[in-house]
């Protein structure tokens, strides 16, 4: 056991070592979430399980109004410095097709995002943080949060009231990843996105006499392959952007020229510079044509998130969090960031801190489901880990030793 000698803080043997003691707690909530799985921003029998796992701890909670959010304080015995913890508790709209013993209850409702894990972990950590709230200087946020799933939660959360703190850490688990190693990156690590809809308004009538009609089909066609031509042409290669049309809907009848024609879709990007160019050039490519044909459009833009950006000192530093937790190949340098959206970017807008990527792919598992498959498991094992590794994160961070100072006083919103 590594005690940190600068104090009476527990260094990462025991930190793990009491995780491990906790794997049946940790697993037995998980389950206990997965089974139920809730949607959105109301969670409400989730904040029960959650509540009842925080039971006897000696922390502060506040529950949210505009969401089922719970925000949770420990105090440590002297003042110090401030760190937030979050964690997502929401599920997704989907049937669930494992056959695991503790698999959804509910029709059309299932954990495939790890969020019930990521839920079980944090309430782990602030047990094993409460039990050793004597050593700590200042304050550790936890934060649960519904509503990931592009119901903006967090911003909800922040917007209702949050403390203000230093720094802030959060993960998500990882099926790709083998249990036992964190992936990380610095800078841009997860995608913005932003999600629309285009009604391109022609002229229906007879298909025979396309003269007399504003037909809006081929109008369809030229806007769709003109936004690809557009992505290669005026986002740079270096800050990468994607826009997908996902949907094409218009037409009745094989003799029929369409009144409209609706296209939707959805925007990716890793810098607010990109996000801004996708945003200019949908609207100015989709008018311009439209306009050239006789037509016009309408778009409906639906802001989704910003990008997830991990502060490059706070990222280091949980490098070597986890560097002394699970030893050198426990990192694993992720080459490029992931295209996928997390509102956990709200609270790094305001705040420095990091996500990472917590492996959960069961060992000898050749092609593991990803998230959001029907068929998305992950290794129980990786659950003390994750708890070990928040708690590690805030110990370090609060132990004043971990060589990381925020940049300026940049807050999470008004208390
Ligand atoms: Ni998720």
């Amino acid at each position: 056991m590594s005690h940190d000698s600068r104090s009476d803080l527990p260094g990462p043997g025991d930190l793990l070592g009491r995780a491990r003691e906790l794997q049946p707690d940790l697993v037995d909530l998980r389950r206990r979430i997965h089974r139920e799985p809730e949607l959105g921003l109301e969670n409400p029998e989730t904040r029960s399980k959650i509540l009842a796992g925080l039971e006897g701890l000696d922390l502060d909670i506040h529950l949210h109004e505009k969401s089922s959010g719970i925000v949770a304080v420990l105090r440590g015995d002297r003042p110090g410095r401030r760190i937030l913890l979050r964690a997502d508790t929401d599920a997704l709209p989907m049937p669930e097709e494992t056959d695991l013993p503790f698999r959804s209850e509910r029709k059309d409702r299932m954990h495939a995002c790890g969020h019930d894990a990521h839920t079980a972990m944090l309430a782990g950590a602030a047990r094993i943080l409460s039990e050793h709230r004597c050593g700590l200087a200042g304050e550790v946020v936890f934060m649960f949060q519904p509503g990931e799933e592009t119901y903006g939660g967090a911003a909800v959360m922040l917007e209702e009231g949050m403390s203000e703190v230093d720094a802030a850490f959060a993960m998500h688990v990882s099926p790709l990843i083998p249990t036992g190693r964190i992936g990380t990156k610095p800078g841009p690590f997860m995608a913005s996105y932003d999600d629309f809809t285009i009604e391109i308004l022609g002229r229906g009538g007879h298909a025979s006499m396309p003269h007399d009609c504003i037909d809006p089909v081929p109008i369809a066609a030229g806007i769709i392959q003109a936004l690809q031509a557009f992505v290669t042409r005026e986002i740079p290669a270096t800050d990468p952007g994607v826009l997908t049309v996902t949907r094409v809907e218009g037409g009745t009848a094989n003799n029929v020229i369409a009144d409209s024609v609706t296209l939707a879709g959805t925007m990716r990007a890793m810098s607010d510079r990109t996000r801004a160019i996708l945003i200019e050039g949908l609207s100015r490519i989709v008018k311009g044509i439209a306009g050239s044909h006789r037509a016009s459009a309408r778009i409906d833009l639906v802001p989704g998130y910003p990008v997830v950006v991990n502060d490059a000192d706070f990222e280091a530093f949980s490098r070597t969090v986890i560097e002394d937790l699970f030893g050198a190949r426990g990192v694993v340098a992720l080459p490029t960031p992931i295209m996928g959206a997390e509102d956990f970017a709200y609270v790094l807008e305001r705040t420095p801190g990091a996500m990472v990527l917590l492996g959960v792919r069961p060992p000898g598992t050749k092609n593991p489901a990803p998230c959001h498959s029907s068929r998305m498991i992950l290794d129980e094992e990786a659950l003390p880990l994750g708890a070990a590794l928040h708690a590690a994160i805030a110990t370090r961070f609060l132990s004043g030793s971990s060589g990381f100072l925020p940049s300026g006083p940049r807050t999470t919103g008004a208390s």
